[in-house]
Formats: structure tokens, sequence, C-alpha cells
């Protein structure tokens, strides 16, 4: 990984293979930087031939003036749109630029950014963030690792006064993209390596790293709790199901702990109710919500969050086969209500039913869950936010507000009781499916009957992957989001 170093210094003086100046729109050139390269910047800026719009980059040769051997400007665009998610967009952009050009170390600066609005060590952190995870590659299948350019190790960031901030800042921002890689590398790897097994094996093994404690809830003790709903979808597969349940208590003894649930479904055929095959292969990505639990869970103890918090995470695959669930069968879930599987394909709130029902538990504060569930929640939201949902406004509110901090968006849809009709059986206490409409609120209507505590569910089917990247610090396959949500939900609730 690249390692982040705070230099108390001027940043004309760093030698870095690149330095980064930002710009926002109708700025002047940095006196000393531009003094010392004999106006070109100013002359650059004056001919409009880097104009400093958002996210637009312009690398500047140094020509030997300056200790570094190029300077990257990065336009802001307007200074009233300036924001956290943007620097974190821009220092991705630069990053990737370094790269591109060869560079191996980059130095930049964001002290002139900060205000009350925007203070240092927030600033700091959103432009770390940006940084490492715009770098993030995902090559061990790669005989030849893909060559993009060079291989930036360094990056230094300058500072005055400001030192303690930027530093703290920096120091969160490398402990959550420690999170958000493994995240990442769990959605990623196929599902013929991450199998439920191999999900829980990497859970215990990244928290006993951290001092979680971990542990893993077999088969027969799923049947021995009486996990029916989670066992149903569990049954046609050759791979035996794991509960994960991470545990952190470094909170206040007597507060209740926060539970965060990820869907954790390796690979989703449908089951019988089978998939069509066109791009099947994306839903190795479909225990995302359980990846970022994971990654949640070890970021909030290498944070040392004074929380109490518990992370569970349902692992199964869902696949077609003689022992699989039929459509029109009837679960008994663990809250025991009882369920009639319409559709073996609406699998992921099966398992989460019990999830759901296990986090009684704890009596908790608060239970947020993540999952990849509904295509529909593609159509409403696209994929630039998640659909949020639950039965407590000041829960929903707390997350989505956790959303627009770290650029990991919710927008809320409602659930009001009406959806409830469209889950009602003919045989038991509650069906699996609705009809074709509404399809992301039914399936949290779903969900609504297991909890008897305040809760809210993130829909992350839009948002927990994509071909392509969506922002500039996000890459292609899995996103790994969620983690810095998670953490910033956890953190201010
Ligand atoms: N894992 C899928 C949801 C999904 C679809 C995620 C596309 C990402 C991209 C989920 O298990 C599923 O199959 N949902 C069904 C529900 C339906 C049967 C009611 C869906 O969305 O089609
Ligand atoms: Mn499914
Ligand atoms: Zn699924």
């Amino acid at each position: 990984m690249t390692r982040l170093r705070v230099q108390k210094s001027d940043i004309t003086v760093v030698k870095a293979d690149a330095t980064v100046i930002f710009l926002f729109e109708g700025d002047k050139a940095p006196k000393t930087l531009d003094g010392k390269l004999g106006g070109r910047i100013s002359a650059i800026l004056k001919k409009k031939i880097f104009v400093p719009k958002k996210l637009s980059v312009r690398r500047v040769d140094t020509l030997g003036k300056l200790p570094a051997d190029s300077i990257l400007l990065v336009g802001l665009g307007s200074k009233d749109d300036f924001s956290g998610e943007l620097l974190r967009r821009a220092s991705a952009k630069a990053a990737l630029a370094a790269r591109e050009s060869g560079a191996e170390s980059l130095a930049l600066s964001i002290s002139g950014l900060a205000s009350k609005k925007n203070p240092a060590d927030e600033l700091a952190q959103c432009a770390a963030e940006g940084i490492l995870l715009s770098l993030y590659k995902f090559d061990e299948y790669k005989k030849k690792p893909e060559e993009n350019g060079g291989d930036l190790r360094s990056v230094v960031f300058a500072c005055g006064g400001d030192r303690e901030d930027v530093g703290a800042g920096v120091d969160t921002a490398e402990k959550l993209c420690k999170g958000v890689a493994l995240a990442r590398n769990l959605g990623n790897q196929p599902a013929n390596t991450a199998t439920p097994t191999y999900i829980a094996n990497a859970a215990l093994k990244e928290c006993r790293k951290v001092g979680v404690k971990c542990r893993i809830l077999e088969k027969k003790d799923l049947e021995r709790l009486g996990m029916g709903s989670f066992l149903a979808v569990a049954k046609g597969s050759a791979e035996p199901p794991k509960f994960i349940v991470m545990e952190y208590f470094n909170g206040a003894k007597r507060e209740k702990p926060i539970v965060l649930v990820g869907k954790g479904l390796t690979f989703d055929t449908g089951g019988i109710s089978i998939k069509p095959s066109a791009n099947m292969e994306d839903m190795k990505f479909d225990m995302s919500g359980g990846g970022a639990v994971i990654g949640a869970m070890t970021a909030a103890a290498s944070l040392k969050l004074r929380k109490n918090i518990v992370g569970l995470v349902p692992c199964t695959e869902n696949m077609p086969g003689g022992r699989a669930t039929k459509p029109g069968d009837v679960a008994r879930s663990l809250t025991g209500l009882t369920v009639e599987i319409i559709n073996t394909d609406a699998e992921g709130r099966l398992i989460l039913a019990d999830a759901l029902g296990y986090a009684k538990r704890y009596k908790p504060r608060a239970v947020v869950d993540m999952a990849t569930l509904t295509g529909a929640c593609m159509v409403a939201l696209g994929v630039h936010a998640s659909g949020l949902m639950g039965n407590d406004q000041k829960l929903i509110d707390a997350v989505r507000e956790a959303g627009e901090k770290t650029g990991e968006r919710c927008w809320q849809l409602p659930l009001w009781e009406d959806y409830d009709d469209q889950i009602k059986s003919q045989v038991a206490d509650v069906k699996n499916v609705g009809d074709r409409y509404g399809g992301a609120i039914t399936a949290a209507a779903f969900l609504k009957k297991f909890t008897d505590y305040p809760w809210a569910h993130l829909d992350i089917a839009g948002t927990a992957y994509g071909a392509k990247p969506r922002t500039p610090y996000m890459t292609s396959g899995s996103a790994g989001i969620g983690v810095r949500l998670l953490i910033r939900f956890v953190r201010d609730f």
C-alpha cells in the first residue's frame, strides 16, 4: 500500500516526482511557486491553457526549477461548491494522473482549503481516502499485472500549524481504507474461491489481527437455533453455510450495542427460480453487504472507536439442486414467523430475516443492515445512491447524514404499512415476494417483520459494484461501499 506521510514544510520545497496544486476557478497562481517557475503557471492560467474546472488536471514540467519534477494543476471548480467529496475526487484524479505519468512519489497540501465548514482534519482525511482508494488494484489472478505507469509509493502531505489535524485525518483514512480494501478484495474474489468458508476464515483472521471477537456458527448451530429461513437458502448448495458473529465492545459498559448486518450471499444463481445467464457472473458480488460489515468491524477496532458494535454476516450460496428449496415451500424463521418462499431468487431477505432475528439477543440501540437486495432498487435510484428505508426516522436520518459526509449517498424510499398487503401469504405468516411494483420497498417491508428495535436498511444493489468506476476513487468491480458509511454512522450516532 502507498505510504502516506505528513511533513511540516512548504509544498514548494518538498522533493517528489509530482506536486499537486489545487486551484479554484478564478484563483491566481500561488506566488512562490509561480515565481520559481518564472511565471509559467500564471501564463498557463491567463492563456486558459488550463482552466480550473471541477476535476480538470494538467501536468506541467518544472524543468529542474523545483525539487518536484512536475506540477499537477488540479481544478476544484467554484469555491461555493467545494466539499470534502469534491476533494476526495480531485485527490484521486491527482493520484491517478501522477501514477500514469510514472511518478512514484507525490506531494500535496490541503492547508489552504480548510475552513470552519471544512476543517483540516476532515479535508486531509478526504484527500487521503481519495488517493488510497483510487490506487486500489485487484490483480492476483493476472500473470502480468496491468501497467498503470509507475507505482505511486509515497505521498507527502505538506502542512504548517495544522500538522496535528492533518496527521489525524490521514491516519483515520489509512485505517478506513484498509477496511475498504478488505471489503473490495472479498467482493472481487471469484465465488469458487470466496465460498462461505473462505469468507468466514477471512473474517476470523482479520478480526484476530485487530482485536475483534469473532465466532462462526456452523450449520448444526443454525439448526439448533432454528434459523429455518437462512437454512432454506443454504439447502441447495454443497458449500456449508456460515454465520459470522463479530463483537467489538469498547464503549460504555451499559451502552447497548449497534448491530450491523450484511448480506453474505457468496453466489446467487437464483436457486430453482434460476436467473437468466446474462450478467449472472456479477452475482459473486452478492456478498458485498457482508464484506462491508467485515471491513467496518475491523476498521472500527483499528480506529479504537469507543463504541459497542456487533457485526452479523449470514454467508451462503444460493444454488439449484436436488435438495434445493422449491417455490411454495414454507420455512420457519428464528423469530417464529413462517415464510412462504414463492421465489427462491428472493433469498437475501430470507437469510437477513434470521440475522435480524438473531440481533434481538443484543437488545440493540440500533440495527443497520446492508444488502445487494433488489434489482428494483437499481431501477428506482440508478447507481449513484443506495436505497434507504427503516422503522425509525431519527436512525434513517443519521444513516443518510453519514452517507452525505462519506460520499456514499443514500436516498430514502417510503415504507408505509400499505406495502404489507403485497407480502401477505395464504398459507404462512408472510411470503417472500410482492407483485411487480415497488420491489425494493416490499423487500424492506418483509425485513421489517423480523425487527422489534430501531432499524435501518440499505439496499446497495446499484452501488456495490460496477463494470467501470463511478467516481475517480472507485475502481471497477467491487466498490467496497458501506465501510466508510457505517463507520461514520457509528461514530456520530
Ligand atoms: N442479489 C439479487 C439482487 C440484485 C440484482 C443485486 C441485480 C444486484 C444486481 C437478489 O437476490 C435478487 O435476486 N432479487 C430479486 C428479487 C425478486 C425475485 C423479487 C430481483 O431483484 O430480481
Ligand atoms: Mn436472488
Ligand atoms: Zn441475491
